[in-house]
């Protein structure tokens, strides 16, 4: 009787999770334990590599707060991504910087707009390629802002028009998402009814759903010469401090048809990224922006971080958060890395 309960306390004790009967670092003792036990993985098909795309033949001009990304014409670009491809990257995001800038941001909707002839060229000389094209208007308005401006003011629903336009320019030239980026209220539904117009209705929307007016794009604005020429984004793009309204824009774009919302930046919104994981069983994108990258680079070349293990890290938080496909610069790094 009384080994019956002894046996029945010890039972007890093994089952009870705290220390000495639970000890965490069992599971760690070993790289093949820490691996059984490791609950996210990076893979390359989830990393979406940007390239910014300008007129000209063998043009390759670095960007100074960008290491390692380019301004880059067409032919060059189809030679990154033939690397790229072989390093194992499968999709990649386009920008184009056009040599004339108007108030109409022809450059984005014109058939021969550079964006359009880069995705045409990359899709005959690789089909399988993930080709997103990035759709805004900045880079192509003269004034550098995301809308139509009157009166020193962003126009709203003018500017969904002409995005819509340029979507189905994009969708012609043989884009496999679009993916706007204006944050005009309305875009989503204006889109997603041209893009069926069009023919379009297999075509996919990635939506920069909670996009915030963030002071990290600005080596980004270098790299797309779109740095807006008068005031800010503030009255389009969503205030850092926000966090219940981004979940509301991620709704708004989800219920005018977005296949794939997005979270940017990534780091300083894992919160965002993590609510959005509980709210939506839609695939969720991060960007990972250009100033993000540029700390990191920066911290690198000064010998105080190591570039590898911060940047595996970084993107692994990022999945974990919820995350299932991250837009960042380091993709190829990444590439080089996981292979190697
Ligand atoms: C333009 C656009 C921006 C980024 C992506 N699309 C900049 C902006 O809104 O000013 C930022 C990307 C980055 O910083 O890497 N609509
Ligand atoms: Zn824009």
């Amino acid at each position: 009787m009384n080994d019956m309960k002894t046996l029945a306390k010890e039972r007890i004790a093994q089952s009870s999770p705290s220390y000495p009967n639970m000890r965490m670092r069992r599971l760690r003792a070993t790289p093949a334990t820490r691996s059984m036990v490791r609950e996210t993985h990076l893979h390359l098909e989830k990393l979406i590599y940007p390239f910014f795309i300008v007129e000209g033949t063998n043009k390759k001009t670095p960007i100074s707060s960008m290491p390692g990304i380019f301004q880059q014409s067409i032919d060059s670009m189809l030679q990154e991504i033939d690397q790229a491809a072989n390093a194992g990257i499968t999709s990649i995001l386009l920008f184009g910087i056009p040599d004339k800038k108007d108030s109409e941001a022809s450059g984005a909707w014109k058939r021969d707009g550079i964006v359009n002839k880069a995705i045409r060229e990359i899709k005959q000389r690789f089909p399988e390629m993930v080709v997103i094209a990035d759709t805004c208007l900045c880079e192509y308005m003269d004034h550098g802002h995301c809308g139509i401006v009157a009166d020193g003011r962003v126009l709203n629903d003018p500017s969904l028009q002409i995005l819509a336009r340029s979507a189905v320019a994009q969708a012609e030239a043989g884009a496999d998402v679009i993916a706007p980026s204006d944050m005009m209220d309305g875009r989503i539904a204006a889109i997603r009814n041209a893009l069926d117009e069009a023919g379009f209705e297999h075509t996919p929307i990635m939506a920069y759903s909670a996009k915030f007016a963030s002071a990290l794009y600005s080596p980004f604005r270098e790299a797309a010469e779109s740095a807006p020429q008068f005031g800010d984004r503030m009255s389009y793009q969503m205030d850092p401090a926000n966090g219940r309204e981004a979940l509301r824009e991620i709704e708004l774009d989800i219920q005018e048809g977005a296949d794939i919302i997005m979270i940017k930046p990534a780091l300083p919104y894992l919160d965002i990224i993590s609510k959005a994981r509980d709210m939506t069983k839609l695939p969720i994108a991060a960007y990972n922006v250009s100033g993000e990258y540029s700390m990191v680079k920066a911290a690198a070349a000064n010998g105080w971080i190591d570039e590898r293990k911060v940047v595996l890290e970084s993107l692994t938080g990022i999945v974990r958060a919820g995350a299932d496909l991250i837009i960042t610069y380091h993709a190829r790094d990444v590439a080089r890395w996981l292979k190697g």
